[in-house]
């Protein structure tokens, strides 16, 4: 039996990793820590709500941290916890700084004080910045060149990740997933912004000419990635720093903007004339494509294809905006 603090997890992915991760492992002790910002609902976690432990809060709260770690004798930390949407960072890049640098930097001095704990912390393809249509798909080894302030908040929270592991010798991974897709997502994302405006027959935004690429993962198939590598054991602190301790995934299967959101509007049964042409978000990356070599060297691959994967994603959403 394991003991987990699961951060961000009234969020859209780590709702799905712990309510699948309560049917397959009933053992294991589960405490939920979030701050329930706008992009989460409580709601979520409704299945399992008698099954888990849930608390309110902050993960830069280290104090709050460290009392449910020693209360729970905490074994496995998994961190989903962040701001995670592009556009709200270049308007305004503090709530960023906070969650996804000083917020990983707390729970790093956690781990640190707890050695025993094995932290698994959620990151994205982002980090790696965006690739011509030439370039072949990023490694796990490959630098980090972030394009947002988003992206540079994510991989400032790896790079102080990766000098725990050598300085602290803290037992840490990290996973670096494409683009998510599935139910539970906030509306202000991609998809869900297709499916909610075309439902109400308004313009459906696309940026530029929509021709920007993006390799798009049914959610569950990212959350059963992450039960992969969790249950693999990690390279440790007396190896070098590598691709052990790094894992990128991804389905492989890139698909221009423009193509997804006619793929939703045939869904829906609506005309392509509501695609509405906008300004381009700036610095908008072009393509994102990981080479996912190293978690399907753990035997993982995805389940779900896309077109059934929009299909359950459309239907979630046409009953939550039905309530
Ligand atoms: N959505 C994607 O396509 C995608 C792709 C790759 C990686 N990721 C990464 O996966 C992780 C989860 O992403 P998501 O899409 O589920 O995000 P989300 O925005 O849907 O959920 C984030 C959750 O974190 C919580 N949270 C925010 N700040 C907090 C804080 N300071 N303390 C505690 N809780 C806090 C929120 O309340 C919310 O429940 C993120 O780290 C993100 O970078 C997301």
């Amino acid at each position: 039996m394991r003991s987990l603090l699961v951060t961000g997890a009234a969020g859209f992915i780590g709702s799905h990793f712990v309510l699948r991760h309560v049917e397959r492992f009933p053992d294991d002790h589960i405490v939920v820590l979030d701050k329930l910002t706008y992009a989460a609902d409580i709601h979520f976690l409704d299945a399992v709500k008698d099954k888990i432990v849930f608390q309110e809060g902050d993960i830069a709260d280290q104090a709050l941290v460290m009392k449910l770690v020693t209360d729970h004798k905490i074994d496995t930390v998994i961190n989903f916890a962040a701001e995670s949407h592009v556009d709200n960072s270049i308007k305004d890049s503090s709530p960023f700084l906070h969650t996804n640098v000083v917020g990983v930097a707390a729970l790093i001095e956690v781990c640190k004080k707890n050695p025993e704990i094995k932290f698994l912390h959620i990151s994205t393809d982002e980090v790696f910045g965006d690739l011509t249509d030439d370039e072949p798909p990023k490694k796990v080894e490959d630098p980090l060149i972030p394009s947002s302030p988003y992206a540079a908040s994510k991989a400032a929270g790896e790079l102080f990740l990766m000098a725990a592991m050598r300085t602290y010798k803290i037992k840490a991974a990290v996973t670096r997933c494409t683009n998510n897709y599935g139910p539970h997502q906030a509306s202000e994302k991609f998809i869900p912004t297709i499916i909610r405006t075309a439902l109400a027959d308004q313009h459906v935004p696309i940026y530029a000419e929509g021709k920007n690429k993006r390799d798009w993962l049914y959610v569950t198939d990212h959350t059963d990635g992450i039960e992969k590598v969790l249950e693999t054991p990690w390279a440790f602190w007396d190896e070098k720093i590598g691709s052990g301790h790094f894992f990128n995934i991804s389905a492989d299967d890139e698909r221009q903007n423009i193509d997804v959101a006619k793929t939703i509007l045939d869904i829906l049964g609506k005309p392509h004339t509501l695609l509405s042409f906008v300004t381009d978000r700036p610095g908008h990356d072009w393509r994102y494509a990981l080479d996912s070599s190293s978690v399907r060297a753990l035997g993982w691959k995805p389940q779900v294809t896309f077109e059934e994967g929009l299909k359950r994603t459309v239907e979630w959403y046409k009953q939550r905006l039905a309530k």
